[in-house]
């Protein structure tokens, strides 16, 4: 049992505030019997060609425009580390990124006199962390009929898409993400959020692609992410200093177009860029309406409201 408490009053969780459910009986059935199976062995399903390269590519222009308009002063700017750090940077321009399109940076991407190597939208990490409710582009990719039923297929009775991350993982210098879970940062009581990982570019051993432990999702999770009393910074409460196995992880490589799901609770991390070749991915977080959503999470959305995956 993790040690976590749950905080009410005055952050009421975002289900109290946000009752927004869809039902899932209305949608056909999209995953077959054995896939679903798989996703309950091992945490993780891998759907190849489930969007077409058009609308990869749409989605992949729409992300480079985006970078370049919401590229932000050098003050601003937030780097991100391997363990998930964000360093010089202004926590809270990384706190408020819930209900906003931000960018932030590759570690690499400054030189030793803190200026940035090359273009600031080539030396991006990521963009972050609500296109998909503030972008007509990223809103139409990420609510479709088939991802309604997928939710709905692995169980999620009130999906409420919380998080969207468009992952540069640029060439040479995309960083490392160490193995981690997505339920630790984004807490429900019980465990809910899925997140649904789109492979843009291909993505392959070389160029940084996700690796998973296979039934990974059944072990206890090791940490929690949630803000400080002060709700000025975001620290990580450690359940379980033991470290994932380091043996077991399999890659996902995915061709443009494939999605990967991937339970909350799973661990997995992806390796360096060091080939010259991009590896673009977008990544959804859903959690379900149902669960509580705790009022220490680091993502709040205090204005904008949750909606699901139906269109
Ligand atoms: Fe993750």
């Amino acid at each position: 049992a993790s040690r976590s408490i749950r905080i009410t009053a005055p952050w009421r969780s975002i289900r109290d505030r946000q009752p927004a459910r869809e039902s899932h009986a209305v949608n056909p059935r999209f995953l077959s019997p054995s896939q679903l199976a798989a996703y309950r062995r091992d945490g993780f399903l891998v759907l190849p060609g489930l969007v077409d390269d058009t609308r990869c590519l749409a989605l992949r222009e729409r992300a480079m425009e985006l970078a370049r308009r919401h590229v932000p002063e050098p003050a601003q700017a937030t780097i991100f580390t391997a363990d998930g750090r964000a360093l010089h940077a202004s926590d809270e321009y990384f706190l408020g990124s819930g209900e906003a399109i931000r960018c932030f940076f590759e570690q690499d991407a400054f030189d030793a006199s803190g200026r940035l190597r090359t273009d600031a939208h080539l030396c991006l990490n990521k963009l972050g962390h609500a296109m998909h409710d503030l972008d007509p582009v990223f809103d139409s990719f990420s609510r479709t009929a088939e991802l309604a039923a997928i939710a709905a297929d692995i169980g999620m009775q009130a999906p409420l898409l919380l998080q969207s991350m468009y992952i540069f993982k640029q060439p040479r210098i995309g960083g490392e993400v160490i193995c981690h879970t997505d339920h630790t940062y984004l807490w429900t009581e019980p465990p809910s959020v899925v997140g649904f990982w789109f492979a843009i570019d291909d993505a392959t051993t070389e160029n940084g692609c996700m690796w998973a432990l296979p039934g990974g999702h059944r072990l206890p999770v090791k940490a929690r992410s949630r803000l400080n009393a002060a709700r000025t910074a975001s620290e990580l409460e450690v359940l379980d200093p033991a470290p994932y196995p380091a043996e077991g992880l399999v890659p996902l490589e995915a061709e443009r177009g494939t999605l990967v799901l991937l339970h909350g609770a799973l661990p997995h991390l992806s390796g360096p860029n060091r080939s010259d070749r991009p590896r673009h991915a977008y990544t959804l977080h859903a959690i379900d309406g149902v669960a509580d959503y705790l009022g220490d999470n680091w993502l709040q959305r205090p204005t904008l409201k949750l909606r699901g995956f139906n269109p």
